[in-house]
């Protein structure tokens, strides 16, 4: 049987911001492959580059130096229409401040992308109430942001990014602005599409999110220094704290 075709394949992904006369590598020579029906989770200390590769895995961004395929596919020398295409039918991108249109309502905000793909009116609504339906918030349809709860509120954007059934989900500290009751459901909801086979890359500083998902990406100064299932990486971990434990006494 021959191995399939990996959904995101990184080569040496390199970024760097220019602000006047200062440069900063946000990434130096990224290498990742992700499958599909995989559940990743991005770790690593502020600043050290996550938030630019989950934009330039999402197509927000464009890496200087190296290759990104997505499905096989090049999106290295895609013009920006290509680049808003792939994003609007294979990306769906969840953020830590939810980034919902504060005057439209549950429904209207997932339909958004809809609109974008073109989708009919009806077929749209349809399509929409079945997202909702999905994150649990079948009941908040007609219910504007500022009606909703932090936890509901990403509950919509979940759903927004999974409207046009996206290859890819991509969540950038999704539970960073909620409480660790409000958190859990969240993960729970997390657990529940990658049960039903969506790929997801979480991005996350908290350790117990992260054990969630089946395999951990650290990252460090723009780059990843290390790649290991859940299991193993905790194993690590608590290696390393016994460790800094044992040197202390
Ligand atoms: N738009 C930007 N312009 C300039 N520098 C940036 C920009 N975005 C991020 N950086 C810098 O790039 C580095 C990586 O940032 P980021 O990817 O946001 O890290 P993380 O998400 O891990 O906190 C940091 O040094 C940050 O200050
Ligand atoms: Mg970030």
């Amino acid at each position: 049987m021959s191995k399939p075709c990996p959904l995101i394949e990184v080569h040496q992904l390199e970024r760097t911001y220019i602000i006047g006369a200062e440069k900063v590598r946000a990434l130096r020579g990224v290498d990742l492959t992700v499958y599909a029906n995989e559940y990743v989770a991005v770790m690593g200390h502020s600043g050290s580059g996550k938030s630019t590769l989950m934009n330039v895995l999402g197509c927000l961004d464009r890496a200087d130096k190296g290759t990104y395929r997505l499905n096989g596919i090049d999106t290295t020398r895609m013009s920006e229409g290509q680049l808003a295409h792939i994003r609007n039918r294979q990306i769906g991108f969840v953020f830590q401040s939810f980034e919902l249109m504060g005057r439209l309502s549950a429904l209207k905000n997932v339909e958004l992308p809809l609109i974008y793909s073109h989708v009919p009116f009806w077929k749209r609504r349809q399509m929409a109430k079945e997202a909702l339906n999905r994150v649990g918030l079948g009941q908040r349809i007609g219910h504007k942001p500022n009606q909703l709860s932090g936890g509901e509120k990403q509950r919509v954007a979940v759903a927004r990014a999974l409207v046009n059934q996206p290859s890819l989900l991509l969540a950038d500290e999704p539970t960073g602005n909620l409480d660790s009751a409000t958190s859990e459901g969240i993960m729970k909801l997390f657990e529940k599409l990658h049960a039903e086979g969506q790929t997801i890359i979480i991005v996350t500083h908290e350790a117990d999110i992260a054990a969630r998902a089946r395999r951990i990406v650290r990252m460090r100064d723009g780059q990843i220094v290390s790649d290991l299932s859940a299991e193993q990486d905790m194993t690590r971990q608590d290696g390393h704290r016994l460790g800094i434990e044992g040197a202390a006494r």
